[in-house]
């Protein structure tokens, strides 16, 4: 079964409660953190004590997305605040084998991603190691932008990779993901779908899930 992430970016702080529950009823199987730290990326957002709170109102596993220089100075603090899954870009990590064995020590399964320029050679070798692979379809630092073409190529490119692999490594797909490109998105290939904007900024956003659930093949 195809799963959902919204992405609690796009959500309103000030009724997280009954966003979170909105996204369960709608059929969310993750929740989406987005964690960015205004150095790997352009933004400052959520701190473990947000993953915490939203540890305490939801019972569905939260996969945090780690957007920060150095993520292992900061893994122990995540995993403690309730992460399930934990990811970190390639790009950030000087010995990333290290920091997916590191994580799965500390508790959390291991995600590891990349963004849209960077190639899927630079996970080939430690996807042994992981239990996530996550690819950004736009560049990170902010919701609501445009989804990058030229990505559905390389989500085709990465499950295939995957598929060669005797370690099963879930396929998730972050950026720009629509009603309008949901479909296409997941025929490519993907396991997981983040949407953030287009599910928290519409009217109505269970049904805006539920609708997207459908078109998941
Ligand atoms: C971007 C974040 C995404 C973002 C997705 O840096 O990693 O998870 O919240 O938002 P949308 O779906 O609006 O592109
Ligand atoms: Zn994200």
């Amino acid at each position: 079964m195809k799963k959902l992430s919204p992405s609690i970016l796009s959500a309103d702080f000030s009724r997280l409660r009954d966003e979170l529950q909105a996204a369960e009823e709608g059929g969310a199987d993750y929740i989406h953190v987005d964690v960015m730290d205004g150095h790997f990326v352009p933004n400052i957002t959520i701190g473990p004590l947000m993953v915490e709170t939203v540890r305490k109102i939801t019972a569905l596993p939260l996969d945090v997305h780690l957007m920060i220089t150095d993520p292992d100075r900061y893994v122990t603090d995540f995993i403690r605040a309730g992460s399930t899954l934990l990811t970190v870009h390639a790009e950030a990590c000087l010995h990333l084998q290290r920091t997916l064995c590191f994580i799965r020590e500390e508790g959390a399964k291991p995600g590891v991603v990349l963004n849209p320029a960077t190639p899927l050679s630079a996970v080939e070798y430690v996807l042994g190691d992981a239990d996530l692979l996550l690819l950004m379809t736009v560049n990170p630092g902010f919701g609501g932008q445009q989804f990058i073409p030229s990505m559905l190529g390389k989500i085709g490119q990465a499950r295939a990779l995957i598929d060669g692999k005797k370690h099963p490594v879930e396929l998730e797909v972050d950026g720009g993901i629509t009603l309008d490109n949901i479909e296409e998105i997941s025929r490519a290939g993907a396991d997981v779908i983040v949407s953030g904007s287009a599910v928290f900024k519409s009217a109505d956003c269970r049904k805006t899930l539920r609708s997207m659930k459908q078109k998941l093949i």
